[in-house]
């Protein structure tokens, strides 16, 4: 007892550090020792992760890395963009730490979680020259036009009959069929709820919670035999077979119906089906990686769109520039996917939305560490260690970027003296989407997503606050960060031209 107490005293990072696992290099790694057992999972547990990992970071002087314990799990966070580009990169850290929810619901599978090797690299390649290919992204134009055209009629009827609008709702019902229409082929006529989106959105749901849930034992693993507080096994064991029934009744619909040709705008079931030799992937491989493409699809983009909107309600000045840009650039015509990379002021706006409200603010998942790595600080890390990034740390550091708390879409554009940053990873300042080999694959997608739902809504409408209730910029971290209360807003039509 007297051993394990002194050895927790004196061990920077806490007992998962302990027999000097942070003095490896030559410089050791700084951090909390937390409390025994537990080490820092309860200050970290609930709340705003990414923020007590900023604030204790800059106490202890540990921006560069920080170790700490997750009980008995070693983690080290980076808050700076130089560290944090050694780890993303290093093709030491491909590997994911997985975690019980993830494998309980397939996903060991799927992209995120599968580990490096042979049947990942397979996925990522299928990722970016089948799924995610540029032709393939055009091609889904149309659908991303429709489910916005849908979302502004639905923005209409609710703004005549309740005099506000609750655009989560809007967002989250566009974004999910936006996915399961490029994932699935399928839309659903989201004015009158049907049984079978009634159901699927339940799962989306409980699937979202499962996995955003802090599970206390992928950290403490004697825990599980007899704290369970929220019956996670139960409800696991009740969704998966409902997903598996699912997915593989879509599968089945598109095997019937199945041509030779895949054409460009063919859902991903299409896609994964018209497979063959080393490429073909099994039923339950697919079912893994298309249900995970409709949890990382649908909330990042319902949430992103919902910030940006937020940050233009309350900064009416930068959003009558963007009308001014939209106006001059497309004038009367409908707004396209085309339109949208000549509009840069747009996209300094989306980028500075994803500079102060990063969705992964601590890049969602982490990285686990395969061997020994060594830093250029001279620190060490010792193989098996989970590593995260800080990235909103990054994106609010005062020596990072100039008055980080101030919504300044300018900063970006050249023409007003500001820089270009290229946010899909090679700019550790803000990478938002991750770096390296495990960035994420639904960028292009995402962006294209976000930047031409938000020009239409502000090319029909003009956003003012609801007097009765503040916008809230609130956070609250579940698999993403998303805003606590949600934006309640009066959208005033500015034209009628159509959608
Ligand atoms: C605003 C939108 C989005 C944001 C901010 C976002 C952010 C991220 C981040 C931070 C990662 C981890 C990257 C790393 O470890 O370096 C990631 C991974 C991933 N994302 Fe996204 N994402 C978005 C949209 C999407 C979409 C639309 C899809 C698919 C439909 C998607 C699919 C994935 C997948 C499959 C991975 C795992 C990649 C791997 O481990 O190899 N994401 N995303």
């Amino acid at each position: 007892m007297s051993i394990g107490v002194l050895t927790w005293v004196f061990t920077a990072g806490g007992h998962a550090w302990k027999h000097g696992r942070n003095q490896k290099g030559r410089a050791s790694i700084p951090g909390p020792r937390g409390l025994p057992v537990f080490g820092s999972l309860l200050s970290l547990s609930g709340g705003l992760a990414h923020r007590t990992l900023a604030s204790m970071a800059s106490t202890l002087g540990a921006t560069q890395l920080m170790a700490f314990s997750l009980g008995s799990t070693p983690v080290v966070v980076s808050s700076d963009p130089h560290i944090a580009r050694e780890i993303l990169t290093s093709p030491h850290f491909a590997d994911r730490p997985i975690k019980q929810s993830a494998k309980m619901l397939m996903f060991s599978r799927a992209i995120g979680f599968a580990p490096n090797g042979t049947y990942w690299r397979l996925l990522r390649r299928i990722a970016s020259s089948h799924l995610f290919a540029p032709k393939r992204i055009a091609a889904h134009e149309p659908g991303r036009q429709l489910d916005c055209a849908t979302m502004l009629q639905g923005i209409i009827n609710e703004q005549s009959q309740n005099g506000v609008v609750l655009l989560r709702k809007h967002l989250q019902a566009a974004s999910l069929n936006n996915i399961m229409g490029s994932v699935f082929g399928k839309r659903y006529n989201v004015a009158h709820e049907s049984q079978e989106l009634q159901e699927l959105r339940e799962m989306v749901k409980e699937g979202f919670e499962l996995l955003g849930a802090f599970n206390f034992s992928d950290h403490l693993p004697w825990l599980s035999y007899f704290y369970d507080p929220f019956s996670i096994n139960q409800r696991y064991a009740a969704l998966v077979p409902h997903v598996k029934s699912l997915v593989s009744g879509i599968i089945e619909e598109h095997r019937i119906r199945e041509s030779d040709k895949v054409s460009d705008n063919a859902d991903f079931v299409d896609v994964l089906l018209s497979l063959d030799g080393d490429e073909k992937l099994q039923e339950d491989d697919m079912i893994a990686v298309l249900w995970e493409m409709i949890f990382r699809g649908t909330d990042t983009i319902a949430l992103l769109t919902e910030w940006v909107m937020a940050e233009l309600v309350m900064n009416p000045d930068i959003q009558a520039e963007l009308q001014r840009e939209l106006d001059n650039l497309v004038g009367d015509k409908g707004v396209t996917d085309a339109d949208v990379l000549n509009l840069p002021y747009l996209q300094s706006v989306i980028k500075e939305t994803l500079r102060i409200h990063p969705p992964g603010p601590l890049l969602s998942w982490a990285r686990l560490s395969t061997s020994d790595v060594q830093l250029s600080n001279n620190m060490l890390i010792p193989a098996h260690t989970t590593a995260m990034v800080n990235m909103w740390a990054i994106t609010h550091d005062p020596m990072v970027w100039e008055d980080p708390l101030v919504f300044k879409p300018e900063r970006f554009m050249e023409k007003a003296g500001g820089e270009n940053v290229d946010v899909r990873g090679n700019d550790l300042r803000l990478a938002p989407f991750g770096a390296g080999r495990r960035v994420c694959p639904g960028k292009n997608l995402g962006t294209v997503t976000v930047s031409l739902w938000v020009a239409k809504l502000i090319q029909h409408f003009q956003w003012v606050p609801n007097p009765e209730k503040a916008v809230d910029f609130s956070e609250v971290l579940k698999l993403s960060c998303e805003m606590k209360n949600p934006l309640s807003v009066i959208a005033v039509r500015r034209n009628v031209l159509p959608f």
